[in-house]
């Protein structure tokens, strides 16, 4: 026998305010079309004045008990990722730990950018295979519209607010790739690359910043890591391509997605795709895509799924699951 990480429950969180791409025609030189185009983002959710990322996250872990019939007592410990916590500390998983109403176990967050969620899918397998936890909750959420520079129309187009999350579960499988679960992980930075996309605050500024990118620069890593964090990652589970049945990427650029698809050999009928409707939610992208897909009817229990993600640092990787 041997130990797997299965998801128990899976649920999101969108605040109720759509912005549509043409609302950035009045103050910016942009078009719908151009922002279509180049990315597929259609609109995305912003986040009402007050509302905090703990906030999301404490809607769509809600949603992920309730969708896997247990209560926040239930829970051994909380994982989540995000780059856009309410308050420098303490971390926005104890302020969710406290929202449940949890007492017990340990929450922390987790910190990669748009990798936060492959990051701390990967930590909550290991907290989970090492016996310190049998039931994690893992969330991403992010509140990008506080750190977006409103007059950059290469930046504030592309994010959006957003929160998902995934209850994990320790169970027993056979250790060959037809278990449910976490099957093989693959985790990677580059901190050489910390300039080409980066928040221009923080500590050492005493104040919180605005996201800088070089989007040509992000966008060459991006489909070139990818695709490779994806085979690796499939490698070790000792599949392919073909058992794929879902790619559910990070949710930035609908090329980038293609590119990456294309690259690993899979075609887009079999990849989840949400960034039309909720933009580049960093870390909050994936659990979003997860819990969509879920609903939609696309991903159902049994099917081989292949999330990667890539974001500042660089930092990227990829996580192989069986739903
Ligand atoms: C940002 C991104 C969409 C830009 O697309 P691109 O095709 O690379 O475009 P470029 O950056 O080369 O810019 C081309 C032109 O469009 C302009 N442009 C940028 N944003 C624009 C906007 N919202 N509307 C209209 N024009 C815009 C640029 O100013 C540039 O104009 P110029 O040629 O006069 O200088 C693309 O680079 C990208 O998606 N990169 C990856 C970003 C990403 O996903 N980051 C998150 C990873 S976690």
């Amino acid at each position: 026998m041997t130990a797997r990480a299965q998801v128990r429950g899976v649920g999101h969180y969108l605040p109720d305010r759509v912005v549509p791409n043409a609302a950035f025609e009045d103050t910016l030189d942009t078009t719908d079309e151009w922002i279509r185009s180049r990315t597929g983002i259609e609109r995305r959710h912003f986040a009402a004045e007050g509302q905090t990322t703990s906030d999301l996250a404490t809607r769509a872990a809600r949603a992920a008990l309730e969708d896997a019939g247990l209560e926040a007592a239930d829970l051994d410990a909380i994982v989540l990722a995000t780059s856009t916590a309410d308050l420098t500390f303490p971390s926005a998983a104890t302020m969710v730990q406290a929202n449940l109403g949890m007492e017990r176990g340990f929450a922390f967050d987790v910190q990669a950018v748009c990798a936060g969620f492959v990051y701390a899918l990967t930590n909550a397998n290991a907290l989970i295979l090492s016996g310190q936890a049998q039931r994690v909750l893992v969330i991403g959420a992010e509140t990008f519209s506080r750190i977006m520079d409103w007059t950059d129309r290469g930046t504030c187009v592309l994010f959006g607010d957003g929160a998902g999350a995934l209850i994990l579960e320790r169970a027993e499988g056979d250790g060959t790739a037809a278990d449910r679960g976490i099957l093989a992980t693959d985790l990677h930075s580059d901190g050489r690359h910390r300039d080409i996309l980066y928040v221009d605050g923080g500590v050492a500024t005493q104040t919180t910043g605005h996201l800088r990118m070089q989007g040509k620069e992000v966008f060459r890593h991006a489909v070139e890591k990818l695709a490779a964090t994806a085979h690796t990652a499939l490698d070790r589970a000792g599949l392919g391509p073909e058992d794929v049945d879902w790619i559910v990427p990070h949710q930035a650029n609908l090329r980038i997605i293609k590119a990456t698809a294309s690259r690993m050999g899979v075609p887009m009928d079999k990849v989840v795709v949400t960034v039309q409707d909720h933009g580049n939610t960093s870390a909050a992208s994936i659990p979003l895509a997860l819990s969509v897909g879920v609903a939609r009817g696309q991903i159902s229990r049994g099917d081989l799924v292949v999330t990667e993600a890539i974001g500042g640092g660089l930092a990227w990787g990829a996580v192989v699951l069986r739903w």
